[in-house]
């Protein structure tokens, strides 16, 4: 794409004629040479690679080059040549120079390489100038990209579910409240608790923790539906692994039992890790090369091999038979923690696991309930490095059943009358999963921190940008 002559580097690199006239506009991410000659690295986010722009110092002036230091804005038009440098094919002789914007050496915090994450996450506003976080945004719109294609060429319709919703989908999470209220001045009710009535919605609400819920209302009339947004849990997870604020895809199909729901969880985890290995190699090469020597191969693997699938009481065994010490102690009815998984997935069988049939009083209200009395039809699928990367279940479309276990929760049927609905009125068989897009993220990137996959994270104690 040109705009006023100017070619993004990515481009440039692909289709410029050496001996042509290009312009480029970037960032100067490094300044090398001599009173002479001036080697400007210039990167402007297309693509991870820098290019060198030279420049005769004589040509433009020594006060010009010495106000282009790291950071600066630059605009240069000249001949592409071939480079004899060392890591790099081509570069450009400048024939003008412009600088739009300085960086003042000793107030730029990213003068050096070799910064730590941490100090990143610091200067989260500065941070996707960085090769790293370049990589890491522009992989993650690629993934974004693909999941909206994957869902297109299947026949999915993109639902928009509220942000804000008066519904608790998941009956566990801690959730935010929204509220337009004075918080100095609260109206109450004679038995002194807040009166929402009052509130601007005239009921209480809170920022959702899932889009499933109003997404299965979506699969009951459009057959094949996903959900694609931002979800909020006011839980206090200190881990590398979770968010207050992520993203959730959910796709919601009718007519679907647990193992077609398996079907479309392992076939579109594969084609997204395979996308990412087709359009995405350089930024891969690089993070690979930065963070994690076996990212390729570990995406290759995963692409490569069908998932295990087993039950949660079956798994259950396999750790009980360990002979691994773990930290949480196991035994049938605990929630799987996160060194369990990752035994099952990464030492026992090597491979993605998907484990079915949880039992009931560790998972949602909403989970078809088996004819044992004590599990729901429910699958995670465990990834290595990651555990959990996707939740889902076959749910209950039986009325009577789902009322029974709304009212064991003592959840408020009141409020649910909506979604009970849905069983009384054309009910179906059905399923569905949410994908934290944060969590693919963590794997195809192949970063350590959750806090790194996403621009600007929101964490307990953390929303400073
Ligand atoms: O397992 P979860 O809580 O399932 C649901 O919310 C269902 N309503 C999904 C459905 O069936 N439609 O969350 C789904 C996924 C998890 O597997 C995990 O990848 C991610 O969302 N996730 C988080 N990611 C980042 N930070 C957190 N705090 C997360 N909690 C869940
Ligand atoms: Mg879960």
């Amino acid at each position: 794409m040109k705009e006023c002559g100017r070619l993004r580097i990515k481009d440039l690199l692909k289709i410029a004629p050496v001996g042509g006239d290009v312009l480029v506009k970037g960032w100067v991410r490094t300044k090398r040479g001599n009173k002479n000659v001036a080697f400007l690295a210039v990167n402007d986010g297309s693509v991870i690679h820098n290019l060198q722009i030279v420049v005769d110092v004589a040509r433009f002036g020594e006060d010009l080059l010495k106000q282009i230091t790291t950071g600066s804005c630059v605009a240069a038009r000249g001949k592409l040549v071939e480079s004899s440098g060392a890591g790099q094919s081509v570069e450009v002789q400048a024939e003008t120079l412009e600088l739009y914007g300085g960086a003042d050496v000793a107030a730029y915090p990213l003068q050096k390489k070799g910064h730590t994450l941490e100090f990143l996450r610091e200067i989260a506003h500065l941070r996707p100038r960085t090769n790293t976080f370049g990589a890491v945004f522009r992989m993650r719109h690629a993934m974004a990209f693909a999941i909206h294609q994957y869902f297109n060429d299947h026949g999915f319709y993109y639902l928009h579910t509220p942000i804000i919703t008066a519904s608790d989908a998941e009956g566990a999470g801690a959730m935010f409240h929204v509220t337009a209220l004075d918080l100095n001045d609260l109206p109450r009710t004679p038995d002194g608790a807040v009166d929402y009535a009052q509130d601007f919605f005239g009921r209480a609400t809170n920022l959702t923790v899932s889009g499933q819920l109003e997404g299965e209302l979506g699969a009951m009339a459009l057959g094949l539906i996903y959900t694609f947004g931002p979800t909020f849990r006011a839980e206090n997870s200190n881990t590398p692994r979770h968010l207050s604020e992520f993203w959730m895809i959910e796709p919601e199909m009718a007519f679907y039992e647990i193992e077609d729901n398996m079907d479309l969880a392992e076939d579109f985890l594969k084609y997204l890790i395979r996308y990412a290995l087709e359009h995405s190699m350089d930024d891969l090469k690089f993070l690979a090369g930065m963070y994690d020597g076996e990212l390729i191969e570990r995406l290759r693997f995963v692409v490569d091999n069908k998932f295990v699938r087993l039950t949660y009481t079956e798994g259950i065994r396999i750790l009980e038979q360990s002979g691994e010490k773990f930290e949480y102690p196991v035994s049938w009815g605990i929630d799987l923690q996160s060194e369990h998984e990752r035994y099952l997935v990464e030492k026992y069988f090597k491979k993605p696991v998907i484990l079915t049939d949880y039992p009931k009083d560790i998972k949602a209200f909403y989970m078809k309930q088996n004819d044992d009395g004590k599990t729901v039809r429910a699958m995670d699928v465990l990834f290595p490095k990651i555990g959990e990367i996707i939740g889902g279940s076959q749910r209950e479309e039986d009325c009577e059943k789902l009322q029974k276990r709304i009212e064991e929760l003592e959840l408020s049927e009141k409020d649910m009358w909506w979604y009970l609905e849905t069983r009384k009125f054309g009910s179906a068989p059905h399923s569905g999963f949410g994908l934290g897009f944060e969590r693919l993220l963590l794997f195809v990137t192949g970063m350590g921190n959750i806090r790194d996959v996403i621009p600007f994270p929101r964490t307990p104690k953390n929303a400073e940008f």
